[in-house]
């Protein structure tokens, strides 16, 4: 499938970084857009439609869903980037880590993603059929941490693998409908939350990228993107975006 003005692209975390480029792609190429954010009131972009959700909520999901249907009708992508990644070893001087921590990065990242994911998915099985048969495409957002999780990463790490792991199952389960699902697995990206950390961290983790050996551009991420859309092979596959980056322990 195109995106194109026929493509409704449905895009969480669209206010920043990954997403936001996402947010830029499609609308470059004339889809409607809808952006499904807790701080989606700031994406200044005209003519997307925004929506204040928090994706780990499933209530808040299903009621995010309803008033993006009414705005802009059925979607024909969904792009998941919303998510969070805050660092706690597994036991630390203060004692184990937070459960509580552990859990709200299990809801946002993974929960989040799937609520969307399955809640889209429904909504894409009522649209026409185009070429083959097909009628939506799911992109989540996993991580190299998934496979390489560094220290103080357990959380995290565990919810990127995760995701990894529900992709061939959620391709599966949706191929009878005609939707398919794919995860990126990005390395390190110079995102907000990469812009936030000192030049010598940024420095050093650029450095620890084989080739090219920098920060990747979360253009580089949409572009990814844009090409599973378009690309009918790409079904219940992972794909690594990072430079041969295998992270070390720290
Ligand atoms: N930047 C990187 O190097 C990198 C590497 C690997 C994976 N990732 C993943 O890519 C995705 C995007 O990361 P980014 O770097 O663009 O981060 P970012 O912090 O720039 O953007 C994340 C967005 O998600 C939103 N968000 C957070 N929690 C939410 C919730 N509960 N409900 C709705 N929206 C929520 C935030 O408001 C923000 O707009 C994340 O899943 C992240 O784990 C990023």
């Amino acid at each position: 499938m195109k995106i194109d003005n026929t493509t409704p692209v449905w895009i969480t975390g669209g206010a920043s970084g990954l997403g936001a480029a996402c947010v830029s792609m499609a609308l470059d190429k004339g889809a409607p857009v809808v952006v499904f954010d807790l701080a989606a009131d700031g994406v200044a972009d005209k003519g997307v439609t925004t929506i204040n959700c928090d994706v780990s909520d499933a209530t808040a999901v299903s009621q995010a869903i309803a008033k993006a249907k009414d705005a802009g009708g059925l979607p024909r992508v969904l792009i998941n980037c919303a998510g969070i990644a805050p660092a706690q070893r597994t036991v630390s001087r203060k004692g184990p880590h937070d459960p509580d921590l552990y859990r709200k990065v299990i809801e946002v990242n993974l929960l989040g993603s799937f609520y969307m994911a399955s809640q889209a998915a429904a909504l894409m099985a009522d649209a026409e059929a185009l070429e083959h048969g097909e009628r939506g495409v799911i992109i989540n957002t996993a991580s190299v941490a998934a496979y390489d999780g560094q220290i103080g990463q357990v959380a995290y790490a565990s919810s990127k693998a995760a995701i990894a792991g529900l992709t061939l199952p959620l391709a599966r389960d949706l191929a009878s409908l005609g939707v398919r699902v794919c995860a990126i697995a990005p390395g390190i990206f110079y995102t907000p939350m990469l812009a936030g950390m000192p030049q010598d961290v940024q420095d050093s983790l650029a450095a620890q990228v084989p080739f090219p050996s920098r920060l990747g551009e979360p253009s580089e991420y949409a572009s990814l993107a844009s090409h599973i859309v378009a690309n009918q092979m790409l079904n219940g596959e992972v794909i690594r975006l990072d430079g041969a980056i295998r992270m070390g322990p720290r």
